[in-house]
């Protein structure tokens, strides 16, 4: 059976394992950012179809010690490149390393590179293009002197669903959102209030979980369906399961909206119901421009989750405690009980939430060491 390795950012894997296991995978190992599973390739292609946490779906096919590039070049020639495309196909080469000899990434990806190419041109004369669509996408890490070389079975990456249209300029990864719904204990039912919504991502990724909508299905394409080792067959079984699992209609509420997005910055709101309507949850979620001082809680219980401004990126710190004291304030004063759960990158803005914290969870967003903080506001 193969091996297969789903990669996430630092902080989600026990989330990504719960919910891989859910996909029904198995011998489930977890990594610092990633969770190994061993099964066919149906259930490869159920990872990436199904899951909302995952990143990639990588299979390692080399596993080598490196100290100078040569090293890579020699190594990488031991495994046959030529069994997943053809000698016209496309190549792409990704490399990531920390603490090595070797350090400067990109002519790792161009050593690789070369061994692959070099593999075609010698048994067909011909050799592929380097272009990143629709061919065979190879992932390098490399940690310490060890190299895993592995085939990309996603790309591009899993997060990139094609529901965003628009971006704003610190938008939360889709697969970062999904993992902290799972982190807070969100029973997939609950109303979920985002008093900073930005793009909507947190609540577009509750609205797809509430319907049990596969975020695979969302996507045009998958890297491995370009592949020479496609198995058309696993794939449809594999697309039947997810689609399975997804609510009837009749199971779900469609009259009724129980997600809340509001944002001071009407733009992104605009954004907001844009990537909304893209994602086929519109009807399920409000978006409204609100400071967070004017909030109000829409509904009686819910949960709330939010990504909060916090200055690295969007903002700026001395104007942002203000915006924090305010945010407290609407807590304390309209969501009386309610479990809330923030985002933040910034332990100086939290403070001046001057709450206790029950639970903090670190995560890495976009580069950011962020802390998920739960409180609970007192009744
Ligand atoms: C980190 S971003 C949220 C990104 C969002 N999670 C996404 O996926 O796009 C923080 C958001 O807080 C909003 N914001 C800043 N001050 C606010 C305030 N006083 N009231 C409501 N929203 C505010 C900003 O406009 C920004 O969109």
């Amino acid at each position: 059976m193969p091996k297969f390795v789903a990669v996430t950012s630092p902080g989600l894997t026990e989330a990504l394992f719960s919910e891989l296991e859910s996909l029904g995978l198995k011998k489930l190992k977890t990594h610092l950012s990633s969770v190994e599973f061993e099964g066919s390739w149906e259930m490869c292609y159920r990872a990436n179809l199904g899951s909302s946490i995952a990143t990639r779906i990588l299979l390692p096919v080399l596993e080598f010690p490196a100290y100078k590039p040569e090293d890579v070049y020699f190594n990488v020639k031991k495994h046959d490149f030529t069994k997943y495309v053809n000698a016209n196909g496309n190549l792409w080469v990704d490399a990531k390393v920390d603490e090595s000899a070797i350090r400067d990434q990109r002519l790792l990806a161009m050593k690789i590179k070369d061994a692959v190419v070099d593999q075609f041109r010698d048994k067909f004369g011909e050799r592929p293009s380097v272009n990143k669509n629709d061919g065979l996408s190879l992932y390098l890490r490399g940690y310490k002197n060890n190299f895993v070389l592995s085939v990309d079975t996603s790309s591009p990456a899993l997060n990139k669903r094609g529901y965003r249209v628009k971006q704003p300029e610190a938008p939360l990864k889709e697969n970062v959102a999904a993992g902290l719904l799972t982190i807070a204990g969100w029973d997939g039912e609950m109303p979920v209030v985002d008093p900073f919504c930005g793009s909507g991502t947190i609540l577009i990724e509750a609205a797809l979980r509430y319907m049990k909508r596969a975020p695979g299905t969302l996507r045009k394409s998958f890297s491995v369906q370009g592949l020479k080792i496609f198995q058309e067959e696993a794939w449809s079984t594999a697309l039947d399961f997810v689609i399975s699992q997804e609510k009837d209609e009749g199971d779900l509420d469609l009259d009724q909206v129980r997600f809340y997005g509001y944002d001071i910055d009407s733009k992104a709101i605009r954004m907001a119901r844009e990537n909304a309507r893209e994602a086929g949850v519109d009807h399920l979620i409000s978006f409204q421009r609100k400071d967070v001082v004017e909030l109000e809680a829409p509904v009686e219980k819910g949960i709330m989750i939010s990504n909060l401004p916090y200055g690295i990126r969007v903002g700026d710190e001395f104007f942002l405690a203000e915006t924090y004291k305010n945010f407290a304030h609407t807590m304390k004063t309209h969501f009386k009980g309610w479990d809330v759960w923030v985002l933040s990158g910034n332990k100086d803005l939290t403070k001046h939430l001057s709450m206790r914290a029950e639970q903090r969870f670190p995560i890495i967003n976009g580069g950011i060491d962020c802390r998920f903080i739960h409180y609970r506001v007192n009744k």
